[in-house]
């Protein structure tokens, strides 16, 4: 159980947000006034109905409904709006550094340039108190040929973005089907994330580090499924990026009482706490913390750890991570 003390000790203590999609942070309210304002006709008659569909039974169920949504976004101040909304929650919940994801694709698809998404999501993240980068993810079950046709899109705003990843329905598309787009990317120098092991196999988690060469793991929670990848990952320092409220709502744990964190944790595993996609799945990063702390024997010692994790596994310059890691050393030192 989470005491009113640990409750208040994780809602302020400094910390980063390396795995968030910009368009699952968008709330029911601010997709019916977008859709007001850009005259998109929804499938659902109000707030509350569209809030009644978000039940879940897995990634695709919610994927479905997440695509649905990000239909209103048409105009860069769409995408301005919704990724300001984002980082002033963010800035509530006291993250310093956020590593946001956009998917592309779900917009060009639609006919929205590719311009117009990314100025309006860069331009915000200019705008915020918040040090904010982004990741550019390509959808996994679109080709290898859209996702490098989507690169060459993206090069002329090569300067907007640090990295990208691999999102969409895992099972059936492993990360080897884009091996030679990632390829690409890290001769770029983009730093290179890929979600693996969420639904899909920790096969996945190997071939995204040995195929795409990735830095980070989105998610990776199967990894426990393989003592020798699990200790492959302690090893070499490959922090997974763990969304706790989203693994509850996508049945990747029966609840939260059975997720893994801890035993990441003991594992001596670089883990993360995220929301993935908060409109979605229950609430924002602070949300996350508490319902894990909540459910699992998590001491301060642990949220420490998961805040010095964070700024670890960010793609900061080394004087930014000092100065984060010193914050969050401080912080705890204060509390003692
Ligand atoms: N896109 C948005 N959220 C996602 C998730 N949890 N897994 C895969 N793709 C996503
Ligand atoms: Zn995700």
């Amino acid at each position: 159980m989470l005491n009113d003390r640990m409750r208040a000790t994780l809602r302020q203590m400094p910390k980063a947000e390396l795995h968030i999609h910009i368009e699952g942070s968008l709330e029911p309210e601010l997709i019916f006034d977008l859709a007001q304002r850009n005259g998109v006709t929804l499938a659902y008659s109000s707030v509350e109905a569209l809030r009644q569909a978000y039940a879940f039974t897995d990634l695709q169920s919610f994927l479905d409904i997440y695509y649905a949504g990000a239909s209103v976004l048409l105009k860069e101040q769409d995408f301005y709006d919704m990724t300001a909304a984002y980082l002033a929650r963010a800035a509530a919940d006291q993250v310093r550094h956020a590593e946001i994801f956009f998917d592309p694709q779900t917009h060009t698809a639609r006919g929205v340039p590719f311009d117009t998404v990314i100025n309006g999501i860069w331009r915000a993240c200019q705008d915020s108190p918040v040090s904010a980068s982004l990741i550019m993810c390509f959808l996994r079950h679109l080709s290898e040929e859209e996702a490098i046709a989507t690169l060459e899109e993206a090069l002329p705003h090569r300067d907007k973005f640090i990295g990208v990843g691999l999102d969409s329905s895992e099972r059936g598309h492993p990360p080897e089907k884009f091996a030679r787009v990632y390829e690409r990317c890290r001769q770029l120098g983009l730093h290179l994330v890929a979600h693996a092991g969420e639904e899909g196999p920790p096969a996945y988690i190997e071939t995204a580090l040995d195929l795409l060469n990735v830095e980070r793991i989105d998610h990776g929670v199967r990894c426990l499924e393989d003592p020798e990848l699990t200790r492959r990952l302690a090893r070499e320092r490959i922090a997974l990026t763990v969304c706790p409220l989203s693994n509850v709502k996508l049945r990747v744990f029966g609840d939260m009482g059975q997720h893994n964190l801890l035993q990441l944790l003991e594992h001596g595993l670089v883990a993360t706490v995220n929301s993935d996609d908060p409109a979605y799945f229950g609430g924002y990063i602070n949300a996350n913390f508490e319902a894990v702390f909540d459910a699992l024997p998590l001491t301060q010692a642990h949220a420490q750890q998961l805040a010095r994790n964070s700024f670890a596994a960010a793609f900061l310059d080394p004087e930014a991570r000092r100065r984060h890691l010193d914050e969050v050393d401080a912080y705890f030192a204060a509390l003692a």
